[in-house]
C-alpha cells in the first residue's frame, strides 16, 4: 500500500501500489499487477514490502543537532520553578551550550550529533535540517557548520543547514550588542556563505534575545546574498517578528504560540510556512499554544519538527513530535503528517525535490508496518518503521 499526495481519499492512499525507482528518482508509480508484469519482460530488481505503507521520506525541518554538552541541570532547576528566561538573563540557557560547544572536539561534535541523527533516520527520517548558534564566534560557527555538511556526507541523509548567526548575544559581546550584530551580518555571513556552508540563515526574534530591527537587518544581509530566511518567532512574546518573517519573504516562522490575527494573515500572504514545535512547548510547560485554528483559517501551511536541542526540547523522535503536534497543538493526524512531508519540505524549500510520491523527485521513502496512518501520531514510544530507503538504495528493510 502506498500513500500518495493528491488523490480523492483523505491521505492520498493507493492500494496494492507499486513505485519504480530510476538512479535516485521515482519514475513510475502504478498498481501492484502492472509493476510484476513489466518486471517480467526487464531487467528490474523487485522489492516487496510486505504490505507496508509507504510514504515519503519524513522532514525534520527545524532541528539544532550539533551541540557539546547538555542542560539536564538548567532542566532541573526549571522543574524548582526557575523559568527558561530567568536563567538565560542570568547567563545560563543558550550561553551554557555555547561554552561547551566552543569547548568540544569536531570529531566530539560529530560522534554526537550523529547518535542523535541516528535516532530520527531509524524512525524514517530522510531529511533535517540543522542550525548553527551555539558557536556565536566566526571559528565555532563554522565548526558546527561544518559537522553538519559532514554529517550530510557519511550518513544517508540530506542534511540542510542554517546559519543562526543571532541566536544568543554572547557574554564577550554584552558591552558591543551593536558590532556583534554588525559582524553576524556583514563579515562573517560573507566567509560562511562563500565557504559554501549555508543553505538559509535564522534568528531568534525574542525579547531575552534579538530585536525586530536588528533581525531585519541581518535578514536583509542574507537576502543580498540570495540566501533564504527562518525566523524563531513568537516563541515567548509576540514582538511582530512573524510579521517581519513574512515581510522578508521567509521560508518559514517557527514556534508561534504568540501570534496575532495580522501576524497569521501576513504570513499566508506571503506563503510563509509556520513551523510548529510542540517539543519545546511541552518541555518549557508553556501554557499558550499556537493558534492552530488562526493558521487554519488564515491558510498558512502548518509544518511540525522536533527543534532537537539541549535546552528546549532534547528530542530526538520526529514521531513524538507528531503525537505531542495532535494531543497539545489540536493538529489532526492527517495536518501533523503533512506538516512533517509535504509542508516541511515548503519550509525548507525543498518542495519539488522532496516531501511527497510524485514521479521525478528524489526516491526518499519511509516503510511502516502500520494499518492506518493516524497510528504514527497515535503510538507513545512504539518505532513502526520497518525500512527507510534514500536516493533510491534501500539502507534498512525488513519485508
Ligand atoms: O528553538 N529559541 C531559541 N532556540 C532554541 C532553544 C535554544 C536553547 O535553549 O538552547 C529553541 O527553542
Ligand atoms: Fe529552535
Amino acid at each position: 500500500m502506498v500513500a500518495a499526495e493528491g488523490k480523492s481519499n483523505a491521505y492520498g492512499e493507493v492500494k496494492d501500489a507499486a513505485l519504480a525507482v530510476r538512479g535516485d528518482r521515482i519514475a513510475w508509480m502504478g498498481s501492484a499487477a502492472d509493476a510484476l508484469a513489466l518486471a517480467r519482460t526487464q531487467d528490474v530488481a523487485v522489492t516487496d514490502c510486505g504490505g507496508a505503507w509507504l510514504l515519503p521520506g519524513l522532514i525534520d525541518c527545524h532541528t539544532h543537532l550539533v551541540y557539546g554538552g547538555s542542560r539536564v541541570e538548567e532542566f532541573e532547576k526549571r522543574l524548582c520553578g526557575v523559568s527558561y528566561e530567568e536563567i538565560a538573563r542570568a547567563g545560563g540557557g543558550i550561553q551554557s551550550t555555547v561554552n561547551a560547544t566552543r569547548a568540544a572536539t569536531p570529531e566530539a561534535l560529530l560522534e554526537s550529533a550523529t547518535r542523535r541523527a541516528e535516532c530520527l533516520m531509524a524512525e524514517g527520517v530522510t531529511t533535517l535540517e540543522s542550525k548553527s548558534g551555539y558557536g556565536l564566534e566566526l571559528g565555532a560557527e563554522r565548526r558546527l557548520l561544518e559537522v553538519a555538511r559532514e554529517l550530510g556526507r557519511r550518513l544517508p541523509l540530506s542534511v540542510r543547514t542554517t546559519y543562526l548567526g543571532l541566536h544568543a548575544l554572547p557574554k564577550e559581546a554584552a558591552a558591543a550588542r551593536e558590532s556583534f550584530v554588525s559582524q553576524v551580518s556583514g563579515p562573517w555571513l560573507e566567509v560562511l556563505a562563500e565557504a559554501g556552508l549555508i543553505d538559509a540563515v535564522d534568528a531568534f526574534c525574542e525579547n531575552i534575545a534579538f530585536s525586530v530591527a536588528e533581525t531585519e537587518r541581518f535578514l536583509h544581509a542574507a537576502r543580498r546574498l540570495k540566501l533564504p530566511a527562518h525566523v524563531h518567532a513568537g516563541q515567548l512574546s509576540d514582538m511582530g517578528a512573524a510579521e517581519l518573517a513574512a515581510r522578508v519573504g521567509a521560508l518559514s516562522a517557527d514556534h508561534l504560540e504568540y501570534l496575532s490575527a495580522s501576524g497569521a494573515a501576513a504570513l499566508a500572504a506571503a506563503g510563509t510556512v509556520a513551523v510548529l514545535l510542540p517539543g519545546a512547548y511541552y518541555m518549557l510547560r508553556q501554557t499558550t499554544p499556537p493558534p492552530v485554528p488562526l493558521l487554519r483559517q488564515a491558510g498558512v501551511a502548518m509544518a511540525l519538527a522536533t527543534d532537537c536541542n539541549p535546552g528546549t526540547s532534547p528530542c530526538t523522535s520526529l514521531l513524538l513530535a507528531l503525537n505531542m503536534g495532535c494531543t497539545l497543538f489540536g493538529l489532526t493526524p492527517h495536518e501533523a503528517l503533512a506538516g512533517v512531508t509535504r509542508h516541511a519540505a515548503r519550509a525548507l524549500g525543498l518542495q519539488a525535490e522532496i516531501g511527497t510520491l510524485e514521479i521525478g523527485k528524489r526516491a526518499d521513502f519511509a516503510l511502516y508496518r502500520i494499518d492506518r496512518p493516524a497510528e504514527l501520531c497515535y503510538n507513545l514510544g512504539a518505532n513502526p518503521c520497518t525500512g527507510v530507503v534514500y536516493g533510491g538504495v534501500a539502507r534498512r528493510f525488513k519485508s
